[in-house]
């Protein structure tokens, strides 16, 4: 496989350089980049980031497994993430989590046959107060119950058929 930016992102790039002092701080906004162009961060895109970056592919490496949110395989259209830390913990997360089990029959770190549910479990998404919480893309779901994860699952694979 291998990994070259769009012209777009190109374009996007020359003019993100002339905003950081170095171009190694290019590493988070190129990897985030590379992940939105293809939905994960393959090695070959690293060794791409790390030439602009003017760096070696393994300090890009190093950040890109150091933050969560990048991912490094291939993964579901849609991203499931579940809060795991204390408030959603005391908030039921258990059950919230073997909803999501049950009705997408994966396990937390698999993906479904179809590709487009992978379900991941998080740190604090931020929304303690609203526990318990997921966020599924860029979406954030909060005070979460069995029936309303049941509703929004049905709702996403509906999008699907
Ligand atoms: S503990 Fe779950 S959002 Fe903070």
């Amino acid at each position: 496989m291998s990994f070259t930016f769009t012209d777009h992102n190109l374009q996007k790039i020359e003019q993100l350089k002339t905003q950081y002092p170095k171009p190694q701080a290019l590493s988070l906004p190129l990897l985030w980049m590379a992940q939105e162009q293809q939905g994960y961060i393959c090695m070959e895109a690293i060794e791409a980031i790390a030439k602009i970056c003017e760096t070696f592919p393994m300090d890009i490496y190093k950040v890109a497994t150091f933050y969560t949110m990048f991912q490094l395989e291939p993964i579901g259209k849609y991203h499931i993430q579940v809060c795991k830390t204390l408030s959603c913990k005391l908030c039921n997360q258990k059950q919230i989590l073997n909803t999501i089990e049950d009705i997408l029959q994966i396990k937390v770190g698999q993906t479904t046959p179809d590709q487009n549910f992978t379900l991941s479990l998080v740190e604090c998404l931020g929304s303690c107060g609203t526990a318990p919480v997921m966020q599924i893309n860029d979406t954030l779901y909060e005070n979460l119950t069995p029936q309303s994860v049941s509703s929004i699952l049905q709702e996403l694979q509906g999008v699907q058929s």
